[in-house]
């Protein structure tokens, strides 16, 4: 029940965005929902098994060229960060649908932010 509206949610979104001036509000606000992904994706632990940026790690693959996979779709990378995989958890419990989104933007994103640094208290935590 909730996951149909957390698809239905974005949607409709995207069909009031799209009335609006897209060239007045795109660039901008992707160049900030870039930012918000980047940040996210070290604060959420995406980097921790993901690698920084996303390179790839010991417990998941790469995703710098997943923008230019066909078949990974915005639609299908939301439904892996919602849903989880084999070995990836299920992110629906801890992130909003507009982190989501941003998660998602940062993925797409041809030119990829860093991550800010992580914290002393992060950086002290056991790497596994
Ligand atoms: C516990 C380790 C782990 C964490 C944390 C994690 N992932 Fe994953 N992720 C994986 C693994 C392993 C896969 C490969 C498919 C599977 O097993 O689900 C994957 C697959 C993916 C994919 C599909 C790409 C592909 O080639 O399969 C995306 C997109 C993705 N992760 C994004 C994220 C984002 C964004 C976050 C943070 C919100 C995140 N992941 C957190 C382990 C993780």
């Amino acid at each position: 029940m909730t996951s149909r509206i957390r698809f239905a949610l974005p949607l409709l979104l995207l069909l009031l965005g799209a009335s609006l001036p897209a060239h007045a509000l795109s660039s901008a606000n992707d160049k900030a929902a870039t930012q918000a992904g980047a940040t996210l994706f070290g604060q959420k632990g995406c980097a921790h098994c993901h690698g920084e940026a996303g390179v790839g790690g010991k417990k998941g693959p790469s995703l710098t060229n997943l923008r230019k996979d066909k078949e990974w779709t915005p639609a299908r990378m939301t439904n892996q960060i919602l849903n989880g995989g084999q070995k990836m958890p299920s992110f629906s419990d801890s992130l909003t649908d507009t982190e989501v989104a941003q998660l998602v933007t940062y993925l797409r994103a041809r030119h990829k932010p860093a991550s800010p640094p992580v914290s002393a208290r992060q950086s002290v935590q056991p790497a596994q």
